[in-house]
């Protein structure tokens, strides 16, 4: 495979502090290669050989803004149990429903911009119900629960100019940790 040219922002850059705005459809041909890209891109930073091989740390979301590109899309590649990839294109995202439990991933998020161990954990909920746009703008629902629901949450932070470090109380990182379920 060859490593698509991405280049990702990093959490100094204030770019990624702002809200990214709705995308009108049609997606222009460079806006539908650029999501092949970081599809691909976030599939080979899940592939051992890959991942050394181009030095990539490895991920499973991107959204638009970390390119420097300041549209309401994501992206996320999950790796299924039977090792296939299943990709998701997230555009004009709304959570219309989340759960009431609440849970946090335990060694931590990491994010593709965040270039440091952050010590702290993030409260995410369960479940959640996307509403979005796929790349030819048709919408769908999707619900989403476990490390994707927390995968698409993060995301969609991206959208609105928020990092996984800024959910984080430098003081007290492990705040209300006994209210919610560790994955
Ligand atoms: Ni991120």
């Amino acid at each position: 495979m060859k490593l698509p040219n991405i280049v990702i922002l990093d959490e100094k850059d204030k770019r990624l502090h702002h809200a990214s705005q709705e995308v009108t459809f049609p997606l222009s041909d460079t806006d539908k290669k650029t999501i092949q890209d970081m599809l691909l891109y976030l599939k080979m930073s899940q592939i051992d050989e890959e991942r050394e091989k181009y030095d990539l740390r490895a991920g499973m979301g991107l959204a638009y803004i970390q390119l420097g590109l300041p549209k309401r899309i994501f992206v996320v590649v999950n790796e299924e149990e039977d090792h296939t990839f299943t990709n998701y294109v997230v555009i004009n995202p709304k959570i219309i429903s989340n759960s009431e439990e609440l849970i946090y991933v335990g060694e931590g998020e990491g994010c593709l911009s965040v270039n440091r161990e952050v010590e702290g954990i993030v409260p995410r909920y369960a479940r959640v119900t996307v509403e979005a746009y796929d790349m030819e703008g048709n919408p769908y629902t999707i619900r989403v629960r476990e490390e994707l629901a927390v995968a698409f949450q993060h995301e969609i932070d991206h959208l609105d100019g928020i990092l996984f470090t800024d959910k984080i109380d430098s003081k007290n990182p492990y705040k209300n940790m006994q209210n919610m379920r560790e994955i």
